[in-house]
């Protein structure tokens, strides 16, 4: 069974370096979108294959999850062996539950089509919630980029720095962090106003004169990040501010509130450049540890050491 890598159009520049890192050639992949916004991919011949459907879910984030339904559907019926949905960044995912009446639970939606449509195994990076893996009928992988970026911060690492959760959720995250950066955690409190909108409450954790390290899943609009910074400030954080978030998105407003509140900003290339206009970022690669996680799943060895922490 021949390993092939099918890029989807939400980041076909991430899949080709992949697919450069495990010397193999990309099977084709046409999506055509019809006047009225239908999509239509036709892939190449991957009959019998060991096929790696790549595809973030980000903005515009309806159109990309669909296209990767329809992609993963055409790789069945061309008579795909076995099909993996690597999807970097997972949409949806922050609706792991329902916080009132009414509520979709998004993330279960999206796993389960994901499955109806063919794939046999899921590989995520860094999804907002652990959850996704006990929601997941098929076989889920829970890549972790913290390695990547921390290596990133190291050439720069500010002295006497902090590193902080800019929420709750972020504190695993930020306990992955801190012994890699060789720095204590502090945790933010916050509650979301609305999808544009949060307030940081409290602060746990020492961070007078030193210098914050704010660690994210994600950035969307920016203001989890600008609200927490605005803490970290009132308890008298040095002014230098470093944020690393392996999924930037970066909507609306995002690109000025983080340009007004950070000295550096770090992402991986999860989802495509195009994503983050007007803000200077520095983009990691994930291109090796998607590539490394790929191969091993193709010779059936253990992920291990690139796991997630849950
Ligand atoms: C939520 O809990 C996530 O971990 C992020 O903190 C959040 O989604 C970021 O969104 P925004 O940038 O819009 O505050």
């Amino acid at each position: 069974m021949s390993l092939r890598i099918v890029a989807g159009t939400a980041n076909p520049s991430l899949a080709a370096a992949v697919a450069v890192a495990l010397s193999c050639e990309p099977a084709a992949c046409e999506v055509e979108r019809f006047p009225d916004g239908e999509l239509r991919p036709v892939v190449g011949d991957v009959r019998g294959d060991d096929v790696y459907v790549i595809e973030p879910t980000g903005p515009a984030v309806s159109d990309h999850v669909v296209e990767l339904l329809l992609v993963l559907d055409a790789c069945r019926r061309a008579g795909a062996d076995r099909i993996t949905a690597v999807v970097p960044y997972f949409g949806y995912a922050r609706q792991d539950r329902r916080n009132r009446s009414g509520e979709a639970v998004g993330a279960r939606v999206m796993v389960d089509a994901l499955g109806a449509a063919g794939a046999r195994r899921l590989v995520v990076v860094d999804p907002h919630t652990a959850a996704l893996e006990a929601m997941c009928s098929v076989p889920a992988e829970m890549l972790t980029a913290v390695p990547v970026l921390a290596r990133g911060l190291e050439s720069a690492m500010p002295g006497r720095a902090v590193v902080v959760a800019p929420d709750l959720g972020a504190v695993k995250l930020a306990e992955h962090y801190a012994p890699l950066l060789r720095c204590p955690v502090a945790v933010v409190r916050k509650r979301r106003v609305s999808g544009e909108a949060v307030r940081a409450e409290e602060l746990v954790g020492e961070v007078e004169d030193r210098a914050p390290v704010v660690v994210d899943d994600m950035i969307s609009t920016g203001a989890t990040i600008e609200a927490a910074v605005r803490v970290l400030r009132a308890h008298a954080a040095a002014a230098e501010v470093v944020v690393v978030a392996t999924h930037g998105l970066l909507v609306g407003s995002a690109p000025e509130r983080l340009a007004a509140v950070t000295s550096r900003l770090l992402v991986t290339d999860s989802l495509s450049r195009a994503d983050r206009p007007g803000l200077e970022v520095e983009v990691r690669s994930i291109a090796p540890l998607l590539a490394d996680a790929i191969g091993r799943l193709h010779r059936d060895e253990d992920l291990g050491d690139l796991r997630a922490r849950s």
